[in-house]
Parts: structure tokens; sequence; C-alpha cells
């Protein structure tokens, strides 16, 4: 006796210890921008996946998260846009929260870092590390941009890695190697408000001294999770241990953010990274006020299984940091596990929002509507668990034509009709089951195990693989049993197969739901299975009994579960793409079309000369204005020049430069200017002379 479909994992299932209650968390996404398909598959459809299986097994499960409100980022996108950051963020944290809806992604609280529980939440937090002496206290230099006059960190600053070289990190992190870091470390840094170099000043933050937390956080990550962790993050943890922890400033000079909660720190708020993790707490707060609960059992209690579901850019915050923080803290439980995964590329592209390289949620559901399970299904089906993977729209297609169509709709499509057909839409009675009929039910029955084998050690993947051979198992019975043929000749016979069959399209309906929730829906609907009243029926059922549901029930009307999706379809996305594509690089190209021809004598009315700046002084009341004595090696002259915002006077006083020396005199602010410098702009805005600045060219030679 051979089973259809070998059964592979069960020799393998890990045992899980029997958890009380399940804290699931999915990052706090940033509220600079809408939700594309890259957050989507690397961590909330997982988590969603997660949470709902878990809930199907009838365990208590906290799946919370909210948008995250604070950090650089945010004030970034408010200053390009010209609106404030509250602006920004009741902007995007509306979209993100529809479109997680949209998705079917359950959590129990959407919440946000702006609202008042958090704000007390984190002041608390923070209030109670600094009572128990858990922080030091330091003034250190940090970098200042004097144009700005801010305090520049975080993303505030880009420079170069200190750690891979990677020239455009940012001051807390790289975005290129992972590597955390703090903004006075990086080479040539350049503050992302003005561009100028910054300089250094000295201000006092509060730390959080990591490299305390080094001998505990061995022992519990490097000895503690060896196992149990995927080897991505295991291994960013370690080497961030080996490389030695430093301590870490917990506050910053920005004015959004949750004010620093102690005497002496005004103008000062807490880092966003300090901020944002305690949002799942407060996030769980508010969800307890909101239906009368406690809340601290879901993060106090020995007997709750802690997760993390985050991308690779967060590991070191969600493993080091935050642990660190929950242990300074004492009474808060530590995670049990951070299934992070990698990251999606897009059409063999990096996803980047400001390249507009991304598919948005929110565009995707306009386009697709009622098709969000389709993407659920290709983001799982591609998802990125052990390393980066690429979205394609023609993967896209098959995946939903040739999978979900072709095996998942067409099996459901067939049983219900055939019903309708032959039955009237009511559940025939069987008769005596075949050889094939029990190996057949025996191998529905393996499948809640094998797939819930796979979601408990966070293999979404290979668990949606598994859920389809169910379909197609389903399928097979079909193909082989042939209905349509006995019941011309074999009416006994016909009740006993489509009755099989409506078994397994009943388990499906379950065993779809973590994955395909719109979908399962829909087909409990079909199949009515809310008018069986049976508490019964849930995932172990399926492995417990043949009958899930009963001769003689009536099931509704079919409809398709899945549409084709058509190539013109994918083609407009490509082209979206394209055009996307196209305009950014005429964005970025900031070249000007050549001007009308001119002739050699043309040119040579031009009188240009090298000659030295010997003083500079910014024009009073203006931005850009400054005025400086150009000895121009014939005479000594005034020239006001548009450069301040990219020079300061002592920078230039003794430079070289090219001057226009038969411009007409022009006043200026009521200076009069007696010729021009010659500039260029550079791609960030910032001015540049032109010059060959060498050693003993003389004043005054000529340009030619
Ligand atoms: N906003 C962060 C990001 O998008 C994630 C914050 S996760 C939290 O990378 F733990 F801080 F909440
Ligand atoms: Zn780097």
């Amino acid at each position: 006796m051979q089973l259809f479909y070998p059964v592979k994992h069960i020799s393998e299932i890990t045992m899980i210890q029997d958890p009380k209650r399940y804290t699931i968390t999915a990052a706090l996404p940033y509220t600079n921008g809408p939700v594309h398909i890259g957050h989507l598959a690397g961590v909330y459809v997982p988590a969603d996946i997660y949470a709902r299986y878990q809930r199907l097994q009838g365990k208590d499960v906290l799946f919370i998260c909210g948008s995250d409100e604070h950090g650089v980022p945010i004030t970034l996108k408010a200053k390009k846009e010209g609106v404030s950051p509250q602006q920004v963020v009741d902007k995007y944290h509306a979209m993100i929260k529809t479109s997680f809806e949209q998705f079917g992604i359950s959590f129990d609280n959407y919440s946000r870092t702006s609202a008042k529980i958090h704000h007390d939440t984190a002041s608390e937090f923070f209030k109670k590390l600094y009572d128990d002496g858990k922080f030091t206290e330091e003034v250190t230099e940090q970098l200042y941009d004097e144009e700005a006059q801010q305090f520049l960190a975080d993303r505030f600053v880009i420079g170069t890695c200190p750690k891979c070289g990677y020239e455009e990190s940012y001051g807390d992190q790289c975005e290129n190697c992972g590597t955390s870091h703090n903004a006075t470390d990086l080479i040539n840094p350049k503050s992302a408000i003005s561009g100028s170099t910054p300089v250094t000043k000295k201000t006092k933050h509060w730390f959080l001294p990591l490299d305390q937390y080094e001998p505990w956080l061995k022992e519990w990550i490097i000895e503690g999770h060896k196992k149990d962790w995927k080897t991505n993050v295991y291994g960013q943890c370690k080497s961030w241990i080996d490389d030695g922890l430093r301590p870490r400033a917990v506050t910053r000079d920005l004015d959004w953010g949750i004010p620093v909660p102690v005497e002496g720190a005004d103008g000062k708020v807490l880092y966003v990274w300090f901020d944002a993790p305690i949002g799942y707490i407060s996030a769980t707060k508010e969800w307890a006020d909101q239906y009368q609960k406690d809340w601290e059992p879901y993060w106090k209690d020995e007997g709750t299984k802690l997760l993390h579901f985050i991308g690779k850019d967060n590991i070191v915050f969600h493993c080091i940091i935050f642990p660190s923080m929950l242990k300074a803290e004492g009474s808060y439980v530590l995670p049990d596990n951070v299934p992070a995964n990698e990251f999606l590329n897009l059409e063999g592209n990096k996803i980047s929002t400001s390249k507009n390289w991304a598919v948005w949620l929110h565009e995707y559901l306009e386009e697709f509507p009622d098709q969000q399970d389709v993407l659920r299904y290709t983001l799982t089906a591609n998802a990125p668990e052990t390393k980066d993977n690429d979205f394609t729209w023609s993967d896209f297609q098959a995946r939903n034509n040739s999978e979900l169509v072709a095996i998942f709709g067409n099996f459901i499509n067939r049983v219900a009709v055939l019903t309708h057909k032959y039955y009237d839409g009511v559940v025939p009675t069987p008769n005596a089951l075949s050889e094939v009929d029990q190996i057949t039910l025996k191998e529905l029955q393996t499948y809640p195990e094998v797939i819930a084998s796979s979601i408990e050690r966070y293999r979404f993947r290979e668990a949606q693989a598994e859920l389809m051979n169910v379909a197609r198992l389903g399928n097979k019975y079909l193909a082989d049993e042939e209905p349509w043929k006995t019941i011309k000749s074999d009416e006994e016979r016909t009740q006993t197969v489509m009755y099989i069959a409506m078994q397994i399209a009943t388990a499906l309906a379950i065993l779809s739901e973590p994955f395909l929730p719109h979908t399962s829906d829909k087909l409990k609907r079909i199949l009515r299975i809310d008018s069986l009243q049976d508490p019964e029926l849930d995932w172990g059922k399926i492995t417990e009994t043949h009958q899930l549901i009963p001769e003689g029930h009536e099931i509704a009307k079919s409809e398709l579960l899945f549409a084709r999706i058509e190539d013109v379809q994918m083609q407009a996305q490509r082209d979206k793409l394209v055009a996307s594509k196209k305009e950014n690089e005429e964005n970025n190209s900031t070249l000007e079309p050549i001007k009308d021809m001119i002739q050699f004598e043309d040119f040579t009315k031009l009188d240009l000369r090298v000659g030295t700046i010997l003083e500079a002084e910014k024009m009073p009341k203006t931005k850009k204005l400054m005025v400086l004595k150009v000895d121009t090696g014939i005479d000594v002259r005034t020239i006001v020049s548009g450069i301040a915002e990219s020079f300061s006077a002592e920078e230039i006083i003794g430079r070289k430069v090219t001057v226009l020396v038969n411009l007409a005199p022009r006043a200026l602010r009521g200076v009069e200017s007696e010729g021009m410098i010659l500039m260029t702009e550079k791609a960030d805005g910032n001015l540049v002379f032109v010059n060959p600045d060498d050693e003993g060219i003389e004043n005054g030679s000529t340009i030619n």
C-alpha cells in the first residue's frame, strides 16, 4: 500500500512545550510612507499566519502592532513635504492601518506611538531605569549642523560606514552591512538636512551600558538559542556580541518624540529605538483597557511565549537592545524567538521607497480588488525566509493561474458544481470505502500535523506548499475516481467519491485559514460551515475523524475562489515600474539642455580671470549672499555672490576662483557687485568653485 504523496516531516516534528499564551509582535512600521510588498512578505504575512494558526489551536494569542511615529525619517519627510510631523504620521497611520486590515492581517490591536498611553508607558519605563540607576549619564561631543542649528543623529547624518566602507550609511545604522553604530563613528559625515559638514558640540545624554549586559547576552543568546533561532538571526547576534558591545545613547537632541522625563533634559527626547519597542507594551495596555483584560501576564508571566516578527535590519534592536532594556527593567519576560526574514527584491532590484521601486499595498488593492490572497500566497510561496528573494509579476501570475486557479480553485469548483448537479447541493451518503478511499482519507489526516510542524518552526513556505498538497490530493482523487463517469454506471460509488471529495474540501477550508483568510471565508460560505454549528470542527478534528461535513448537509451556491490574471494586467504593472524608473532617472538628472549655438567671437567677449578671495563676509539679513573682496590681479574689487549656503567665510578666504571681470556692475541689496565668480552645483545642491586650484597660477591669468 502506497501513499499518493510521501509525508516527509512527521519524523522531524520537534516537541513544543505548551506555552500558556502567545504575545506576538510585528515590527511597528515607520509612518513616513505607505507600506509595500516587502513589508508584507518579510514581517506581516508570516506573523499573521503564525497568529491565526495559534488561535485556531485554541491558544490565548495576542497579536499586536502599531505605527512607529517618532524618529528622524518622519521629521525628514515632514520637512520635505513642508508639513508638520503630526500631519505626516496622521496621513500614513491611516493608510497603513487600512492596508493591513484589507490584507487580513489580524492584529488584536494596531496602535500608534503618538498615543498618550504610549507616551506614558515609555516615559515610565525610562523613569524606572533612570531611578534604578541603570543608565550612565555623559556629556559627549555630538555632531551638530551649524546651518540648521541642530544636533545630528541617526538618519539626519550620512557618512561612510566604519565597518564596511559603504558611503551612505546612516548615523545609527548601515543599511549595507547592518551594523549599528554611533553617528560620531561615521567617516566624512554630512548633514542630511543641509548637506554641510557637521561640527561637534558638547551635549548631555543618557546611555544604556550594553557592555555590562554582554556576559548575560552571551549566555542567553550564544549558549541558549543556538539551536532554535534562525541561523541568520543567531549569526548576526553572535557577530555583534563577539565584536564587543558599547554603551548606547537612549536620548536625542530633537524636538519630535517623547520628552525625556527627568530634570535637566530640556529639548531632549527618547531615542526612537528606545520608545518604539515599548510600543508593543503600550499596544497591549491599550487593548487590555478596551477589553477589560489584564495586560501584565502577556509580558510578565513566565508561561508567555513572546515572539518578535521583524525584517533583518531590525535584528540588533530586537535581540540585543530591547531585551537588555527588558532585562534592566527586571519584571519582563524575554523573547522566545525572533524569526527575522531577509529582504524581498522587486523584479531584480532592491525595493526603494525614495526611488518608487515598489508595489504599494494601497495601489495593489485598487488594481486587484478582492485578490488580496493572491498576493499573500505569492509572497509566502516566495518568502525571503533564508535568503533575499525576488518578486516578479510573471511569478505572481503563474502562482495564481497555475496554482491557485488550476489546483485549489479547480478542485473546489468541481466538488461544488458536481454536488449541485448530482445531489442538489446536498452532501451524499457514503457507501463502503475502497482501499483508495481509505488511503486518501488517511493521507488527509496527516496534513494538520505536517502543516503545524512547519508553522511551529517558522517555515511558512513549506507549510503553504503542504496546504497545496491537500488540494492536489483532492484533484488527483477526483481525476482517478472520475465521478462524472461513474454517475452513469455506479450510483453508489459516485456518492462515496463525492462524499470524500467534500471532506477534503472542508479540510481545505480550515487549513487554508492562516494563509488565505479571505479564501477560507469564501469557502466556508460555499460549504455553509457556520450552519453546521459544530464547535468541534477545527484543525484537530481533521486528524481525528473522517466526517468533517456530514451527509445530508446542504451547501450554498458555488462561486469561483480565484480569477485568472491576464497578460495585459501584468504588462500594465511592468509598464508602471518602467515608468517610475524613467521618472526617477529624469528627476535625478539636473542637466540642463544645451543653449543656442554661439560663435567664437561671442565667447571671446567674456573676460575670465583667475582671482583670489581676500575677504568674505555674509551679507546681513540674507540667506545666500556674501560680500567678497577679490584680487583679480588687475585690481581688488567687490563682488556679491550667492554662496553663503554652501560656504562659511573662513573656509573661502584665500581660495583661488574664476572671475568674470567685464560684467557690467550691478547693485545687490545696495552693494555694488563688480563681476561674477563662476560656480557649479553638485547633485546635492551644494555649490563649488569652478577652478583648477593649482599652485602657481597667477591672478589675472586669462581663461580660454
Ligand atoms: N520602524 C522600524 C522600522 O520600520 C521598526 C520598529 S520595530 C519596534 O524599521 F520594535 F521598534 F517597534
Ligand atoms: Zn556598513
